[in-house]
């Protein structure tokens, strides 16, 4: 199949959509880059888009015939502004999407489960990615990142459980793949990096690539409920802890070879991403 039409990257500011973009360009391909604020990608047409502004969808769509879609964050309902939307995109041309949810909800769970379950009978082509927890909330923006470099600590009710973390670089060749290789997923795929680590273990790498002693600190479920409360809503508070209390009992405990298989190489390891990420900062 030869790929044409454009490839609307919404979240394209974002930890996955920048590097999307920047992978499809790499290949070849024609995208336009969508956000708020209009998204200066080298190669890609800038388009605004807001999930909560049903105006500037129909800009966005003109010439798209497939979509990466990063729900909008932190709303407990994406399905009630991103279904519309697919309605529209598929009127609009779009046959192809793939949607960014997580290996912690499933088909038809909360959040962006409800959009993963609606895509199927949308699409004729689809995927659903659903990484585990991202590389770069250690080297990015996330409250882990921050806690790192101006404390040297990170903070989480996980325990001594382990979790597949994976690089957001590793997740935008997936998304790249699915997009546009000739055969469409049509699947759900849990995405990991190649090893199981637990956040003791993420420390000791923080530590031994920065040469800065950096620990991990074990609190109760509540007590991380109660600190992140300061920052969120306390439901979400409770959410977030809640997801820490079920990597300690095992559940994000797996990898996966899904990396391997879509892009033809292994996933890059954390020790890989630090050295690429936090280096570069001091
Ligand atoms: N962090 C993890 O460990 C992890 C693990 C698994 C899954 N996830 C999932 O990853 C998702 C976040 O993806 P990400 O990290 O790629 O994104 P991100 O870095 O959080 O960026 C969010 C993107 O969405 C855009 N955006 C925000 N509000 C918007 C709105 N109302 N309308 C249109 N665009 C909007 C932002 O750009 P503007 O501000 O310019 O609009 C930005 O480009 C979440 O759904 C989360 O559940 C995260």
């Amino acid at each position: 199949m030869t790929v044409t039409g454009a490839t609307l990257v919404t979240g394209a500011t974002g930890t996955t959509g920048s590097r999307t973009a920047a992978a499809l360009i790499a290949a070849g391909h024609r995208v336009k880059a969508a956000s708020r604020r209009a998204a200066r990608l080298p190669g890609a047409e800038p388009v605004r888009f807001d999930w909560y502004d049903p105006a500037t969808f129909g800009d966005a769509l003109l010439g798209a015939e497939r979509v990466y879609l990063v729900p909008p964050v932190g709303d407990p309902d994406p399905a009630a502004v991103m279904l519309p939307f697919l309605h529209r995109a598929r009127t609009a041309g779009v046959h192809r999407a793939v949607l960014l949810s997580s290996s912690a909800i499933s088909e038809g769970g909360p959040g962006a489960g409800a959009v993963h379950q609606a895509l199927r009978g949308l699409f004729g082509h689809w995927a659903v990615l659903r990484p585990s927890w991202f590389m770069q909330n250690f080297t990015g923006t996330h409250a882990h990142a921050r806690s790192i470099r101006e404390d040297a600590v990170i903070l989480t009710a996980a325990g001594s459980g382990r979790v597949g973390f994976v690089d957001a670089e590793d997740i935008a060749a997936v998304a790249a793949r699915a997009l546009t290789a000739a055969r469409a997923p049509n699947a759900d795929l849990i995405l990991t990096g190649p090893e199981a680590l637990s956040y003791d273990d993420i420390a000791a790498v923080v530590t031994e690539v920065t040469g800065r002693r950096v620990t991990h600190r074990h609190l109760t479920c509540e007590q991380l409920r109660d600190r992140l409360a300061a920052s969120m809503p306390l439901e979400f508070a409770a959410l977030l802890a809640g997801m820490d209390r079920a990597i300690a009992r095992g559940a994000e405990n797996r990898t996966t070879d899904t990396v391997q298989r879509l892009t033809g190489r292994p996933p890059h390891s954390f020790r890989t991403v630090a050295e690429r990420e936090l280096t570069r900062r001091r």
